[in-house]
């Protein structure tokens, strides 16, 4: 954790009735607004980033208003998406960092709490450029923004030289948990997460000793393998490759599966009913506590 609490806060969406397809960021002091609106006039705008549409009179940042929210709050609010929407939203993701990357853009805080869900809930957007920095930096970059398990451990980043290893990183950690619907975001009800504390640490551990978890190449054809083995390994040369490499294994993935090659792989997923007072209490936590664990 930081030694200090964050100081942005964000003033409520419902808030604005005046701008109802507003989001408003109301970030204190004024820098914080200045430094992300810096970062989203560098990039410019993408399909796969929110719209930003500027600073407002009193200092907040305003953007489009997504009201379907972040992945995390629509997983929870909705049914889940199937498998085709899900590895969607990875490949819109990952353009979406590689449009930074493009840019000269670390984003620093890839997670489902920082990409949004379009309105038809087809696509993803990206947002939170509050941890950004522009690439190189001029003084020692912040690479341990992200907690674990978005984070990629330190002596991985360094050993392997690349400067967009806290992305590739956390976004093969994305990509991992919407796909198979297993850690690393086991806050979500329902997922196949992490059962204690205790084994979350062990997985951190292993990250550690650069153990990895993989897809299964029966369930998920081998190009999604690879797409996350990579990611991990901080193999691509930024996110642009990933995104590619992605879209690529989706295409694969739906041939293959029209063909009956592959099976839907949500059908191993093991529910878990809605109702259940484990999942309720679980909802309850994260809604109070956003936060990955
Ligand atoms: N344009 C938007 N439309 C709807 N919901 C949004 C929008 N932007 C952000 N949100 C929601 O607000 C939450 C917080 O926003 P954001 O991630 O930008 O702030 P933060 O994490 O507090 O910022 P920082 O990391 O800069 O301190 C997001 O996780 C998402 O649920
Ligand atoms: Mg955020």
């Amino acid at each position: 954790m930081p030694p200090f609490s964050k100081i942005p806060r964000l003033s409520p969406w419902t808030e604005d009735e005046d701008h109802p397809t507003q989001w408003t960021k109301d970030l204190r002091p004024f820098a914080y607004a200045f430094l992300e609106y810096r970062i989203y006039q560098q990039v410019g705008p993408h399909p796969c980033l929110v719209e930003c549409l500027g600073i407002n009179e009193e200092n907040a940042l305003v953007l489009r208003r997504m009201r379907n929210g972040s992945i995390q709050t629509y997983l929870l609010e909705n049914p889940r998406p199937d498998f085709a929407t899900r590895a969607q939203w990875v490949v819109d993701i990952a353009h979406g960092m590689g449009h930074l990357h493009a840019s000269g853009v670390l984003w620093n805080d890839c997670s489902i709490f920082n990409a949004l869900v379009s309105d038809d809930g087809a696509h993803a957007l990206i947002c939170d450029f509050g941890s950004a920095i522009i690439w190189p930096p001029v003084a020692c970059p912040r690479i341990d923004v992200a907690l674990p398990p978005y984070a990629v451990p330190l002596s991985h980043a360094f050993a392997s030289g690349n400067p967009w290893a806290p992305d590739l990183f956390s976004l093969a950690g994305v990509a991992l948990f919407l796909l198979s619907w297993q850690h690393p975001c086991a806050a979500v009800p329902g997922l196949n997460g992490w059962p204690n504390e205790e084994e979350y640490l062990e997985r951190i551990k292993a990250h550690e000793r650069g153990e990895f978890d993989q897809l299964d190449p029966t369930r998920f054809g081998e190009h999604f393998v690879r797409v996350v083995e990579r990611g991990f390994r901080l193999k691509y040369t930024d996110a642009q490759e990933f995104a590619r490499e992605c879209e690529d294994a989706l295409k694969h993935w739906k041939d293959a599966f029209s063909r009956g090659e592959l099976p839907d792989p949500d059908t191993m997923i093991p529910d878990i009913p809605a109702d259940t007072p484990a999942a309720t209490a679980a909802i309850a936590d994260v809604v109070t506590d956003p936060q990955p664990f």
